[in-house]
């Protein structure tokens, strides 16, 4: 593995061997100089609270040093101009670049031209994808119940511009689930995605989270749609909000999961956030040591 740019190149064996190092961190604590002289630079073009907190921290607790770039307030900087940011970046001799970018491809691109021995992180792109959102979700969800195949899964809600979503399904997929809800608004629901047997997609909430072992809920992702696209908000609750009246339609220990920001009393209610089926702050612990064990993957020189 030279950069982690989607899920679809990782097997079963690769997102396992992660998640166990993942696993190991948590339960071990971390080896505090295994990328020590290393530098990791995070390079947002989007805003992020958890995501890039999570990679300063990992990175910082494997003994790496780390720079922070946050350009999510400057103006568009695209193509060539990125590609002189990259290189003069490079000049200063980094081993690890994290990037964030509201355009699809734009990690890939910058992997393609990156020197040798950078490896590209990509933390989410467009509405394409978010692979250590991905793995973290997939370790959340493994804690509890480490029987993919078993599992039946529900996703809700913006899907159509989620690179969680994309992700998310990939990783499950991967892990052997079978039995996997696609759902959402029409107009939120894209036709491709649907890519595996027993992978369904649905306008009905309820009936979607029949008997159902997890549930991811997404946030509108209102920033990649018109304003004359989002829904009247109370509208939205009572239809895809997970409410605790909702949620007794699932299995009694069904978890919930939501890779944040959430926002309570449009897709999620305060109480089921906020209540013991929740696993979103155990998410964002899984973050950090996701990725310290994708940063120990890339960067670590061989023992
Ligand atoms: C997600 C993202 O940025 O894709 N957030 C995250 O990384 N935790 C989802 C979102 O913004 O809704």
């Amino acid at each position: 593995m030279r950069h982690l740019l989607t899920l679809e190149n990782l097997d079963r064996a690769a997102i396992n061997r992660l998640l166990d190092r993942a696993e190991r961190f948590r339960s071990e604590g971390a080896p505090r100089h295994l990328l020590a002289g290393r530098t990791v630079l995070t390079l947002f073009f989007e805003p992020s609270t958890r995501t890039r907190t999570s990679f300063v921290l990992a990175a910082k607790r494997l003994g790496a040093d780390n720079v922070n770039f946050d350009l999510s307030r400057s103006s568009a900087s695209k193509g060539e101009s990125l590609l002189d940011t990259l290189h003069t970046l490079e000049a200063m001799h980094l081993d690890a670049l994290v990037v964030r970018h509201n355009e699809n491809g734009m990690p890939a691109y910058l992997a393609e031209h990156a020197n040798t021995g950078v490896a590209v992180i990509n933390a989410g792109d467009g509405t394409h994808a978010h692979p250590t959102q991905g793995l973290l979700d997939a370790l959340t969800i493994r804690q509890r119940r480490p029987d993919f195949a078993n599992l039946r899964v529900v996703i809700c809600g913006d899907i159509r511009h989620s690179r969680v979503a994309r992700s998310d399904v990939r990783a499950l997929a991967t892990l052997g689930v079978r039995d996997l809800r696609l759902c959402a608004p029409r107009a939120m629901l894209p036709e491709s995605l649907a890519d595996f047997p027993g992978c369904e997609r649905t306008e009905d909430f309820d009936a979607a989270l029949a008997g159902a072992d997890v549930v991811i809920m997404l946030r509108i992702q209102k920033e990649r749609m018109l304003d004359a696209q989002f829904p009247d908000p109370a509208d939205y609750h009572a239809h895809y909000g997970l409410t605790a009246g909702r949620l007794a339609l699932a299995a009694g220990d069904c978890q919930v999961l939501h890779p944040g920001p959430i926002n309570r009393g449009i897709e999620i209610a305060a109480e089921v956030a906020d209540g013991p089926q929740s696993r979103i702050l155990d998410q964002v612990a899984n973050g950090v040591v996701v990725r310290m064990a994708v940063l120990a993957e890339l960067l670590a020189k061989p023992a």
